[in-house]
């Protein structure tokens, strides 16, 4: 060996470039092993600022780069100002014209599911009046007329769910101080269907906690509700904390919901957009089933967004989300919409582990799993009769 020492320092560099690989390899598998779940990949960085912000072009920051994809969704966002404002109208200007040109641009429309057709011919009108019972009665009171709520219960029910409702009321929505319980319900007329409308009429002016507007209760206008409820508290609960935007199906632990919206920091909890958060979801391209999205609609992946069985949003962010949404272009999912808003706004969704939005329907509801969870669903009313009460037993043993 004619340079023992240029040996040495072969073996001393292999030796640490091998440890480099390993430590690389062990930080990386350590990284994936953090968010565990078919859909969970670690989110991305958390950026400094919780203040929304609105660009004059959308096009960045919902990755509408070029080349542009020729999907309908893709093109008409890149060249969407605002969508109209006009009541229901036909005319040009008129958003049910803007819904006829955007469906004429796609060829193979006919071809849609029925919903989907229906959706996109009148997706931009978002502006019904409210439906109020026959005779009076049943006015939802501003917030200023009661208290300003800390946390408002605003929950997408749909007409004939009355047992859903009345469970809420009997738990984890009852009287409780600092918060208010609203349903959020479209015409219980029915069209179609039997006409809900004079038992509706009765529960309304029992309770007074059903928002109903005159559009047609069918899944794809639930974003209708969202918007509907950001413009009501506008006019009537400016200054309510925090909104828990959920399915009447849901059951909420609301103490310790409470308890974890009152120990954040405030940096936090200004621009909150809080749930089980999917990231890296793509749209089913399987025909047939009911999140179906055709590939002349929309190309791409979905934003982050918390699923719709229940999130939380800050107040405050009511305005800014009407103002996002009069910018992108509207999308039949509810909660898939409101990613991309909370998207355009340039605030990410956070994800807590005590969101169970697809809770195993062979799993009985256990009162001790659920003691340190925030929200769980789906869980029919009797079963969450069932568990509110043995959550409030105090022999309870866990
Ligand atoms: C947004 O910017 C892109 C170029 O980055 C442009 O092609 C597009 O027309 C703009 N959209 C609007 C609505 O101004
Ligand atoms: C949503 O409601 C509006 C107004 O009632 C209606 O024109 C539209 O067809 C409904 N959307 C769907 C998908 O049925």
């Amino acid at each position: 060996m004619r340079c023992p020492k240029c040996l040495l320092c072969l073996s001393a560099l292999l030796t640490l470039l091998g440890l480099k690989v390993y430590i690389e390899w062990a930080s990386e598998s350590k990284l994936n092993k953090a968010y565990p779940g078919p859909r969970g990949t670690p989110p991305g960085p958390t950026r400094a600022s919780p203040e929304p912000t609105l660009p004059i072009n959308l096009s960045a920051r919902l990755g509408q780069t070029s080349p542009l994809p020729s999907a309908s969704w893709n093109q008409q966002q890149w060249r969407l100002g605002a969508l109209p404002t006009g009541l229901e109208s036909t005319e040009a200007g008129g958003c049910r014209s803007w819904g006829a040109s955007a469906a004429a641009e796609i060829p193979d429309f006919a071809s849609y599911p029925g919903n989907l057709r229906r959706f996109l011919l009148s997706a931009a009108c978002r502006s019904f009046p409210q439906w109020l019972p026959p005779g009076g009665g049943g006015r939802v009171s501003s917030c200023s007329e009661t208290h300003v709520p800390y946390l408002l219960l605003a929950i997408k029910s749909e007409p004939g769910h009355f047992a859903q409702r009345q469970a809420v009321r009997e738990t984890w929505g009852g009287p409780t101080p600092g918060i208010r319980l609203l349903f959020l319900l479209g015409s219980p007329e029915g069209v179609g269907g039997p006409d809900l409308g004079s038992l509706v009429a009765w529960e309304s002016r029992r309770h007074s906690d059903l928002l109903l507007w005159d559009f047609i209760d069918v899944p794809f206008n639930r974003t209708l509700k969202d918007l509907m409820l950001m413009a009501w508290l506008g006019r009537h609960c400016p200054g309510v904390s925090f909104i828990l935007q959920a399915s009447d199906d849901a059951f909420v632990h609301t103490a310790a919901l409470l308890g974890h919206l009152r120990a954040l920091p405030p940096s936090r909890a200004r621009g909150l957009y809080l749930g089980e958060v999917f990231t890296q979801a793509k749209p089913l391209r399987k025909p047939g089933g009911p999140f179906y999205v055709p590939t002349s609609f929309f190309e791409g992946g979905y934003p982050a967004y918390a699923s719709g069985g229940g999130y939380v949003i800050s107040g405050s962010l009511a305005p800014w989300l009407l103002q996002a949404a009069a910018r992108v272009v509207p999308f039949p999912f509810d909660d898939v919409y409101t990613g991309l808003c909370f998207q355009a706004l340039g605030l990410l969704p956070r994800t807590h582990r005590g969101f169970l939005t697809t809770w195993p329907a062979d799993r009985s509801p256990d009162p001790c799993a659920l003691r340190d969870l925030l929200l769980v669903r789906p869980l029919g009313p009797q079963d969450s009769i069932r568990l509110w009460k043995r959550l409030l037993d105090p022999e309870l043993r866990c």
